[in-house]
């Protein structure tokens, strides 16, 4: 067995569902917890609501030019593809996969050892 398991949960229903603010994020809800979607390039992105740093609200961060989302509190730059701390403080931006399909927007919760779907 080689990769990661997801359960995968609607988020929205299409991208009109999604409300995004002017820097490109909206808020959705993933299992009762709420989460950021970051747009870039016609792709979304779903990270954690909470910096990893000290709890800044990445909602109200903004994106850069690499797709890369910014903390309004100090200016950690995390990649919003796989959670990198990209300015080098050594921190990980929680993150989802987000899949588009026809009846919904979904984003894919790491199942970690737990073999429910079989
Ligand atoms: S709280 Fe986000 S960079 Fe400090």
């Amino acid at each position: 067995m080689s990769g990661k398991v997801y359960k995968w949960h609607k988020i929205a229903e299409g991208m009109e569902d999604l409300s995004f603010a002017p820097n490109n994020i909206a808020l959705a809800d993933l299992d009762g917890k709420k989460i950021c979607i970051g747009k870039f390039q016609d792709k979304l992105f779903a990270f954690a609501y909470k910096c990893p740093h000290a709890g800044g609200i990445m909602a109200d961060g903004w994106i850069d030019a690499l797709g890369n989302v910014v903390c309004p509190l100090h200016r950690y730059k995390f990649s919003m593809l796989n959670g990198r701390n990209v300015s080098g403080e050594g921190y990980y931006l929680k993150h989802w996969p987000i899949e588009v399909r026809e009846d919904g927007i979904y984003a894919g919760v790491d199942d970690k050892g737990l073999f429910s779907w079989l």
